[in-house]
């Protein structure tokens, strides 16, 4: 696994949201209440690109047609038909800086 380095944590303040492209590829991060998570960033809908929907807790909203994502585990919490569900990786806080590993 291979550490890459998102932001500077005050750069994502809580309930805001981050894009990154790091081997290939797209990932988001989401500040829930000063924890940092990270899934995939393009919805397994229709590929729309989740940085650009609303934090809602930790329900991700997605801009084009509305699925849920929990933002903690990848998961779909609601959308009218099944969605395969986002990866999610882990994040790390190494003193001012967030890091995701891919
Ligand atoms: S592209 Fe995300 S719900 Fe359709």
């Amino acid at each position: 696994m291979t550490k890459f380095l998102v932001d500077k944590a005050v750069n994502i303040p809580e309930g805001k949201l981050k894009n990154i492209t790091a081997a290939g590829k797209e990932i988001v991060i989401a500040n829930v209440k000063g924890e940092y998570y990270a899934i995939n960033n393009i919805c397994t809908h229709a590929g729309a690109e989740l940085h650009e929907g609303v934090l809602e807790g930790k329900e991700l909203i997605c801009p084009w047609h509305g699925a849920k994502w929990d933002v903690q585990t990848g998961d779909l919490i609601w959308f009218p038909q099944k969605l395969k569900n986002q990866q999610s990786y882990n994040v790390l806080i190494e003193g001012d800086n967030v890091f995701v590993e891919i």
